[in-house]
């Protein structure tokens, strides 16, 4: 048996715009075991960003359950929820929302510092993080002197600073022009390789065919699930 990180079964989310109902995800179950490299794919609206954030524990279901190394995400207080995440989640989004006043170094080291890392400790994680994802010559730089591709790499070396059992990442390459599309692609891979969980939910199709596993969806429903064949 593999070593099952993360589940769900039957997940629902309805969102109520007045008199209407959109059925955003409608009776979702997956399982994801250690160590995958998970892309979630279709077009726009079919419910993969309303995925990602029940998966995450940022969103509620309506109905079902999302389970992450035994723990109920779905049942947790926002508090529980947003302890769980900053303690065993990482998020990477399209937008990076970086902290504008914080240096490169500052921004990794914000989510050690809300887990009370202490301040040697999360410096020296903080450098050997913007080492690992090639930005070792930008420390004291912030994010408006930074390229799109420089503040996700910051972004994705603050996901993984607390050691997160899943990165989660929500249209990584959306903002960026093709060729740093590649380079965060090959940035995400070699996450993986060294051995994070990664769920990716994206319409970029060279970004899909990067990940282990595709998992397609329409309509808030999953059509097809595939290992790639490679
Ligand atoms: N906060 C919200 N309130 C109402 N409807 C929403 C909300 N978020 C998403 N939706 C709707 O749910 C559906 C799925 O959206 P989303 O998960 O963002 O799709 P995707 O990420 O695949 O583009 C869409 O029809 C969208 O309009
Ligand atoms: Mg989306």
């Amino acid at each position: 048996m593999s070593d099952l990180v993360l589940s769900t079964s039957e997940l629902r989310r309805d969102y109520h715009m007045g008199d209407d109902v959109v059925h955003a995800v409608r009776g979702v179950s997956l399982e994801i075991a250690r160590g995958e490299y998970v892309a979630i794919v279709g077009p726009s609206g079919c419910g993969k960003s309303t995925m990602l954030n029940l998966l995450g524990g940022i969103d509620r279901p309506t109905s079902g359950a999302v389970t992450i190394d035994g723990a109920r995400v779905d049942r947790m207080s926002d508090r529980e929820s947003t302890r769980f995440r900053l303690h065993h989640l990482g998020f990477v989004f399209q937008r990076f929302y970086l902290m504008p006043a914080l240096t490169a170094l500052e921004n990794i080291e914000l989510p050690m510092a809300e887990a009370k890392v202490s301040r040697g400790e999360r410096v020296a994680r903080a450098r050997e993080l913007l080492a690992y994802v090639g930005l070792d010559a930008r420390v004291e730089h912030r994010p408006a002197q930074l390229s799109g591709g420089e503040q996700q790499r910051v972004a994705i070396a603050r996901a993984l600073a607390n050691r997160p059992r899943v990165l989660f990442a929500d249209e990584p390459t959306g903002e960026l022009d093709a060729h740093t599309g590649t380079e965060m692609i090959a940035l995400l891979e070699q996450v993986n390789r060294d051995g994070t969980t990664i769920v990716v939910v994206t319409h970029d199709d060279v970004l899909a065919q990067a990940a282990r596993r595709v998992v397609h969806m329409r309509d808030g429903v999953v059509i097809d699930d595939r290992m790639a064949t490679r």
